[in-house]
């Protein structure tokens, strides 16, 4: 049985001041634990949503560096965030993908170190509009994730939770249908039943990202397959309460 998990991806959103509306929305929510809620604030605001935010709702970084420490001038070690009591990493998004050099070696790299130190990740893959035309969606998507299953091992899994995010859908209004997400984790499931475990397969919580709202979300939520969301512009209005609440 797996726990519904919602993530809120701020990405390079938000104020001092609009950071605390918007947990203070949040704690007010009422969420009552049936649902995982993790949010992830630009890192010069994780210290301050850390200390705002009501648990259970947790913090995550929105990405991280392998090394522990040195000379890597504007990076965060995992080691950093452990420290600061940051529960969860984002790694491997797209925009970091396609922005900024993080490979698939690189990815499963920083998901390995965050992992060693005790992070909880989630691991983000998914195809482009151009690869899914292609017809290449699943051999993408298994592309950036055998690099991470030869890089970890099999006991890694059990804190990762697989997040898919089709580019095409993300911020573009265009949400997969819910038979279009299902379908490909089905897919992903099944892939990692076969390249790493069944329990493995079992347990993962493969969650959904790309263009998720307040309206949505119920939907997709009844998929068989899809246990929770990673939200980005939804998550920072009220609405995200509302995705935090799909599964009940
Ligand atoms: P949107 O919800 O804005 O489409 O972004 C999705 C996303 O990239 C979450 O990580």
């Amino acid at each position: 049985n797996r726990k519904f998990f919602v993530g809120g991806n701020f990405k390079m959103n938000g104020t001092v001041d609009m950071i605390s509306e918007l947990i203070n929305h949040l704690n007010k929510a009422g969420l009552d634990g049936k649902t995982e809620v993790v949010v992830a604030p630009p890192s010069i605001y994780l210290l301050q949503v850390k200390e705002k935010l009501t648990p259970p709702a947790q913090v995550a970084a929105q990405n991280c560096y392998t090394a522990d420490s040195g000379a890597y001038t504007g990076e965060i070690s995992p080691s950093q965030l452990v420290d600061a009591n940051i529960e969860w990493v984002i790694l491997g998004h797209s925009e970091r993908r396609s922005m900024f050099g993080d490979t698939d070696k690189f990815v499963a790299d920083k998901t390995k170190a965050a992992l060693a130190n005790g992070l909880k990740v989630i691991l983000c893959v998914g195809e482009t509009k151009e690869e899914r035309e292609k017809d290449i969606t699943m051999e993408v998507n298994e592309r950036q994730l055998e690099a991470v299953a030869r890089t970890i091992e099999e006991k890694d899994w059990e804190h990762i939770v697989l997040a898919y995010e089709p580019v095409w859908a993300i911020g573009t209004g265009l949400v997969a249908s819910p038979e279009q997400a299902q379908e490909v984790h089905a897919d992903l499931r099944q892939w990692l039943g076969q390249r790493v475990s069944q329990k493995v397969a079992d347990s993962i919580r493969i969650i959904y990202g790309g263009s998720v709202n307040g309206k949505n979300c119920k939907e997709l939520a009844q998929q068989p397959d899809i246990d929770g969301f990673l939200v980005g512009g939804a998550s920072l209005k009220p609405e995200f309460v509302d995705i935090c609440k799909s599964a009940d």
